[in-house]
């Protein structure tokens, strides 16, 4: 077990066999995911990683807010699509044990538009630890300030699939959700699985902690998430993929989905000198 701390980003190693991960400074965005050398995670070729934007790929963090702003909740509508946490560098706090790396994040290392947009004091912690043939992440969200905070959180994971049309998102069926694309709440999904032939954007409220994505009835990846009450789904098909300048290749939408696992149909309010946890294992199966 190796950890090696670059200029821009943190390896965990396992050694011989070529499992890996690689977590960027920027937004401590996990941008590469390999075991026994096969790469897990999708990252656009369009994406930049110098810093200029978010991530296109990997597991980027979506922290304090989820989606644009809504007009209805002033603490953080002046705050970009999915917050700043995916947008600025974060301290590297250190190897906690050898497998396992941290990150931190506080206002100082805010740039100044968001420390204005979004002015509470606030520490997180990204946790990432590296096992055989899963990813376990967690976050800790703290308020050693005087005043309570709402917050959304969601971890932005991006699926490698061989492709999209042949999976199943499992362990989401008959429950409701709202679906994105027709801005619109639907009471029950009828089918068994969510399957893939369009764009699929969905928010699942309260769904179960145990979701699978399966080929042929067979899993590919297991998630469980802890405290994270919400899932959404995403695949942004043909023509989003051709309207977003760091999407490429613009077919690359049939090797990826997006399972997300988060607090976002509410917000959590956090009161001074408390401390919140949630994270996400997921198992490769290969
Ligand atoms: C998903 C949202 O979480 O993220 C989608 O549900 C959104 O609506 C997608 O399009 C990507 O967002 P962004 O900001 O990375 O382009």
């Amino acid at each position: 077990m190796t950890v090696t701390a670059f200029d821009d980003s943190v390896e965990i190693s396992l050694g011989s066999n070529d499992t890996k991960v690689k977590i960027l400074n920027f937004g401590a965005t996990v941008l590469s995911w390999k075991v026994a050398g096969k790469e897990q995670l999708w990252v656009s070729e369009a994406s930049k990683l110098d810093g200029s934007r978010a991530v296109r790929g990997g597991i980027p963090l979506v922290f304090p807010r989820f989606g644009p702003a809504s007009g209805n909740h002033p603490a953080t509508d002046k705050l970009p699509q999915h917050g700043f946490a995916r947008s600025v560098h974060w301290e590297v706090l250190g190897q906690v044990d050898e497998n396992t790396v941290q990150f931190g994040l506080g206002p100082e290392q805010l740039p100044a538009e968001f420390a204005k947009a979004w002015p509470y004091d606030f520490t997180l912690i990204y946790t990432v630890q590296l096992l055989e043939k899963s990813l376990k992440i967690s976050l800790d969200v703290k308020n050693p300030g005087t005043q309570a905070f709402d917050f959304n959180v969601l971890f932005h994971t991006y699926f490698s699939v061989p492709e999209v049309e042949k999976i199943k998102v499992q362990g989401l069926s008959k429950l409701a959700y709202f679906d994105k694309v027709a801005s619109a709440q639907v009471a029950s999904d009828s089918s068994d699985a969510v399957t893939f032939n369009q764009e699929v954007d969905r928010v699942y409220k309260k769904s179960p902690a145990h979701i699978e994505i399966t080929q042929d009835g067979e899993p590919l990846y297991t998630v469980d998430a802890s405290n994270l009450k919400d899932t959404v789904v995403w695949n942004p098909w043909t023509q989003k993929a051709e309207e977003m300048s760091d999407w490429a290749p613009k077919s690359g939408f049939h090797q990826m989905v997006c399972v997300e696992n988060g607090v976002v149909a509410d917000f959590n309010t956090l009161q001074p000198d408390s401390s919140w946890v949630g994270g996400i294992v997921i198992k490769a199966n290969m």
